[in-house]
Order: C-alpha cells, then structure tokens, then sequence
C-alpha cells in the first residue's frame, strides 16, 4: 500500500483556512516551501490538516536524519522533562550537557583532544565559531566562499554569499569577511576542468594573501565540506588538505561548517571525514537535536579555551531536553547502522539519476555524497543555463502529488534531498517515482551526459 494518499485538492480546505490566518499574524519574510499545513509526522512521512500524506525528503531542512519523533528520542526527552526543563548551564552545570560535549569531542575527527560549547541554532553556531577562531589566533579577518551559507545573524550573513533573498536589504554587514570562489565543477569559476585544473580553486587562497588580504590578518577560513543551501557541491577528494595545508602554513583555522552536511548526511558522521581532514573548529546542528533546536561548535581544547570565562555561552544553550534528544540520536544513528543507510540511499538515488540523465534535458547533474544528493536543472545541457522556474514548477508539483522536497543553489535551479535516513525502501522508491515523474512534467528528452558521484 503506498505511503502517500491525497484526499483533497492540495492545498485542502483546512490549510487554505490557516495559509490566509498566517498571511494576517506572520510577516511574509518567513518563507514557505509548500503552503500545506501540517498536523503531524512520523519516520520519514506527513501527514496536513487536511488528513492528506506525503514522503518527505525535505527532514525539515535536513533536521530529521533520524526521522520524525523516533521513540528512541521521544523516550529520552520523556525522562528528561521528568527531572527538569531549564536551569542554565550558566547558572548550575547538568550531566546531560557535558555528556553531549564528550560525545561529540569524540566523534570528531582527529586524536587531539576536544572540548564543545552547545548553543541553539546553525547561526549561534557559527558566530561562536568566529568569535573562538578570533579570541585563538588573535586576528581579525575570516574567508568564506561563493554559494556559502553559514546563517541569517549579522556575522553569519556576512559570511552567506547569495545577496537575494538573504542579504539585500539588511546591510551593513560586520566587516572583515572576505570570499573566494568554491570548488563548484559543475560551473567553474576559472573556466578550468577537473582534475587537468589541480584544484585551482583552492591553491587560490595562498594568491587571496597577495591580492586580498593578508594572511597575518587571516583568523580562519570558513567552509561548507559539502555545499548546502548553495546546491549541495561536494567538492574534488584533495581539495580540502590543500586548503588545509595552506592554512596551517600561515597560523590560520579551518573551520568546517558541518550544519548540514553532519550528523550522518553523507554517509560519515561529519562530512570532513571523506576528506581525511581534521578541522581546527566544527559547527553542527540540525540533525544534531534529533528535531530540537540545538547547536555545538567542538575544536581543539586549547583553541575553544582561547575565549575567556563568561565570554562564550547564552540563556538557553544546551536545554536539558534538547541535550537528551540529541544523545539519543547520536546512539540511533551508530546503533541503527544509519551512515551505513545514508550512503546505500545515495547510491539508490545515483541508479534512478543517472537514468534521469539519459531521459530529461532538464537534468544537467545528478550528484551527492551518501544520502546528499541533488539534481541540478538546466533550461539546456550544453549552455547550463540554470532551470529556476522549472525548479519551482517540480517543486510544486512534488507537493501537489505527496512529495515534500526544498530546493536549493545560488540560481533557485537545485533540488535537494534530505530525506529522513529511517525512510524504508518502498517509501524511498515511491518519493523518487513522483520526482521522476515531476522531471517528465517540467522537462523533455535529453542527450547522453556523465552522472557525478562526486570526485571523491
Ligand atoms: C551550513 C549551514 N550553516 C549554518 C546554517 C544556519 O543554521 P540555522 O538555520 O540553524 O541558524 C545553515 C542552515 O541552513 C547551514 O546549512
């Protein structure tokens, strides 16, 4: 029996009811994906007010790597709030929190110890990662990307590249950011072609230091491992030890911005991992919480100790809850063999992808690491020219037809997937039949491409 049922006209009655009460109470800076409400959600489906169900491959933004309300977090947090809600890690210390701490410390990579600060949000993440990097190094400047997103706080947004919708208008931003162009093959900044390029993209930054600032003012250099908002882009295996390397060379942190591609997305618990590279500083979240707001930034000892007593921290930072739920997420995601999950559903969706290369002149690549994967859509294969409408258009007939899918890139013309990694088989096959049949509605036949795995 299939997962997804359709009762209604999509939206329903009910979710058109609440759309106009929100339009009234909410501003329209909040965007919806689907203008579906919803009632409820288990593992990896939804189900509206309307008593209509879909798959969802969007896990509230990558958030569900466990899946929705999974009994293992459910019963952590039930015992949780049985003892006590809020007391403030500022204010007395709870196990709970340094407990959350020693795990992460030991699931991130590299021998040297660790030590992590848990805050709320990606953003908070990032910005303590900043601040860290600055109190260690003693410098004042931080280089990000093209395509990065790192947040929607001041200093997050600063280090965010793509201007509309999520930097125009909110200017000035806080200075001393500085942006080069990331390893995105698929449209190379340079004009150049793996690997006759010799990764140009990162031996970049050692010319950054002539042209644009210089490296003594550098305190770290910000990076996605694999791109999220801006249209998940793994980059070439070695990139990333160069980029490191060069750091090292001038006293400069790498940090891995790890929000969206850790907790088990590509198939490692962070996605640095692939790269056997250890990162100075990582910020996680999403997936973290097991589907509560919660954040870490974990580093070596010596660099989060950089900061002094009382310089780092927040009201609600490490909620005993949401400490609990993501300790029992954690355990379910090494119990339940989920990395081993994320990469067999990658490579499920490479199968299906590389036919939908053969088929749709919409699809100009298929790509991903483990269960990160995307379909960038192109108005014709040879020109790239990016897909944005036809990316909506797909988008929207998912939902219409049970599929919750988000899209993605710096062009609007990327679908994501970020399907719960608890989805079964039959739910994930019938997800990827709507897509395809999506692709058939927005696209026409196409010649013959390469699919990318990634080049790793
Ligand atoms: C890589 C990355 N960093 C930071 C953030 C910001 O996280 P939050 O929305 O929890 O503030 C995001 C959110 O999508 C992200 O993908």
């Amino acid at each position: 029996m299939p997962t997804i049922q359709i009762r209604t006209e999509i939206p329903g009655p009910r979710s058109r009811a609440l759309m106009a009460r929100r339009e009234a109470a909410v501003p329209r800076g909040p965007y919806n994906s689907a203008p579906i409400f919803m009632a409820s959600a288990e593992g990896a489906t939804l189900e509206d007010v309307d008593g209509n169900r879909y798959i969802d491959f969007a896990g509230g933004i990558g958030c569900l790597n466990v899946g929705h309300r999974s009994p293992q977090v459910i019963s952590a947090l039930r015992k949780q709030i049985e003892k006590h809600l809020h007391i403030c890690f500022a204010v007395t210390p709870y196990e709970g929190y340094v407990a959350l701490a020693e795990k992460l410390n030991a699931l991130a990579p590299g021998k040297a110890p660790k030590k992590t600060i848990i805050l709320n949000t990606g953003a908070e993440a990032v910005e303590n990662a900043v601040k860290i990097a600055r109190a260690y190094t003693k410098r004042p400047a931080v280089i990000a990307f093209n395509d990065a997103f790192h947040g929607r706080t001041m200093m997050a947004l600063s280090l965010t590249s793509k201007t509309h919708p999520y930097k125009a208008g909110f200017e000035p931003f806080p200075g001393d950011v500085y942006r080069l162009p990331y390893a995105y093959c698929y449209r190379c900044s340079y004009g150049l072609t793996y690997p006759s390029c010799k990764v140009t993209c990162a031996t970049a930054l050692e010319d950054a230091f002539k042209r644009v600032v210089a490296a003594e003012s550098v305190a770290a250099v910000i990076a996605e491992p694999v791109l999220g908002e801006g249209g998940f882009i793994a980059p070439p295996k070695e990139y990333y030890s160069v980029l490191q390397e060069i750091c090292r060379k001038h006293g400069i942190l790498f940090i891995a911005d790890e929000v969206q591609s850790g907790i088990g997305r590509t198939g490692k618990f962070f996605a640095i991992e692939h790269y056997g590279v250890e990162p100075d500083i990582i910020t996680s979240a999403k997936s973290l919480g097991g589907g509560l707001p919660l954040a870490a930034v974990t580093g070596r000892g010596e660099i989060m100790d950089a900061a002094g007593v009382g310089g780092l921290g927040g009201t609600f930072g490490g909620n005993p809850a949401a400490c609990a739920a993501a300790l029992a997420a954690l355990e379910i995601i090494e119990k339940d063999g989920l990395l081993e999950r994320s990469t067999a559903l990658g490579r499920k969706f490479a199968e299906r992808g590389r036919e939908w290369e053969k088929q749709f002149q919409v699809v100009g690549e298929v790509r991903g690491l483990g269960g990160m994967c995307a379909i960038e859509l192109v108005k014709n294969p040879a020109t790239r020219e990016p897909a944005a409408d036809e990316t909506r258009k797909l988008a929207r007939y998912c939902y219409e037809h049970g599929l919750i899918t988000i899209t993605a890139g710096t062009y609007g013309n990327v679908m994501r997937i970020l399907v719960p990694l608890v989805v079964s088989d039959a739910q994930f096959e019938e997800g990827l039949d709507v897509l395809e049949a999506g692709l058939a509605h927005v696209g026409s036949a196409a010649p013959q491409r390469q699919f990318v795995t990634s080049n790793l």
